[in-house]
């Protein structure tokens, strides 16, 4: 069987992607096809595409990409299911993190492990159930490090993107006093989801603010162990789940080796864990997944030019 997929054989920029028919592989017995309904850009289908950070390289190929069809967001209906599939059967909704089993969301039909996929709750759109997969569970490992009485304070770093979008109606639920870090132009949506202050961090440097936070939860890692303790609260607690390379190796080193009370911890994604419960949280408006834009399936390499140039809020979609 073919499907029309978004290929990429260099690393680069979205002028490295072209429309093309592919053939599917045959399903193994654990495995699904599904029909494409929705998916969405992640910083790491950004890096992958970039062959940026170094890492993408090794895990993609040095010099030329072995992954050809990026996407890690993806939701959609079973088309076919292999004789040893368990829980799902044709016809059912389904969405799911793609990025432990090989990628693919950019293509109209998919063939992945069934593991992946979990089944829809009634009531969530795809555009929702495609933003939802790994900012949600980002989203949901930074609030799982942040059992802190009303009131505390709470520094969100890199707050309008998926994570912290995501996040933030999430913390002012447990009345917590957010400082969300992005661009101006975001704080509108910021404040509307939980922000109690709001920062542009191309106007003023965080760690330089006479002020210190119970938390500081960061997707972006842009600043120094030595800096980011002058604002950490005597027992305050710095938690990552991405950025800067160099940053991330700090903070973990000083997770296994440092004697103060304020701690360092770097959190690894465990994707698709609670996907069900991040989807009731939307339903019952808990959270929301914020969707800045959607773009046609057509439209991918302007999806990812859109996500290069910043600006946006929340989550870019793809439809199919
Ligand atoms: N731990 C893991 O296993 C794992 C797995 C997958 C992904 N990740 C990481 O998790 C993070 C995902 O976050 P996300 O989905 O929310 O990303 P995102 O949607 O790209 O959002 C990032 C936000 O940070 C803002 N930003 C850019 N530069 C900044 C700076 N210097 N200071 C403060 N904010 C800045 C961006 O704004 P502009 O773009 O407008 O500048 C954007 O609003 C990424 O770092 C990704 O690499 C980790």
């Amino acid at each position: 069987m073919k499907t029309e997929a978004w290929i990429y054989r260099q690393y680069g920029g979205p002028e490295q992607l072209s429309l093309e028919e592919r053939n599917l592989p045959a399903l193994k017995r654990d495995q699904v096809l599904v029909e494409m309904a929705a998916a969405s850009l992640n910083d790491w289908d950004d890096g992958l595409l970039a062959g940026r950070p170094f890492i993408n390289r090794v895990l993609n190929g040095l010099s030329r990409p072995k992954t050809h069809v990026l996407g890690c967001d993806l939701a959609g209906t079973i088309l076919e299911v292999g004789p040893n599939t368990q829980q799902l059967k044709v016809g059912d909704r389904v969405f799911g993190d793609l990025s432990s089993s090989g990628f693919g969301a950019f293509q109209r039909k998919v063939v992945v492990t069934e593991k992946a996929l979990t089944q829809m709750p009634v009531g969530l759109s795809f555009e929702q159930a495609a933003a939802l997969p790994q900012a949600g569970m980002l989203a949901f490992h930074l609030l799982e490090h942040t059992d802190l009485k009303p009131g505390s304070t709470v520094l969100l770093n890199g707050a309008g993107g998926g994570v912290g979008t995501f996040l933030l109606p999430l913390l002012r639920d447990r009345d917590l006093r957010v400082t969300a870090v992005d661009k101006r132009e975001k704080w509108e949506v910021l404040t509307r989801l939980g922000a109690e202050t709001c920062l542009d961090y191309r106007e003023i440097d965080f760690t330089t603010l006479p002020k210190s936070f119970d938390r500081i939860l960061d997707v972006m890692t842009t600043h120094s162990v030595a800096d980011l303790r002058k604002v950490l609260a005597p027992h305050g607690r710095f938690i990552t789940v991405g950025g800067h390379m160099n940053r991330l190796l700090e903070c973990f080193l000083r997770s296994l080796f440092s004697r103060s009370p304020k701690t360092w911890q770097v959190i690894a994604l465990k994707t698709n864990r609670n996907l069900r419960e991040l989807a009731e949280w939307v339903l019952a408006g808990k959270t929301e997944c914020h969707i800045d834009q959607t773009f046609r399936f057509e439209e991918l390499p302007k999806a990812f030019e859109t996500y290069r140039q910043g600006l946006f809020c929340g989550k870019l979609i793809l439809k199919s």
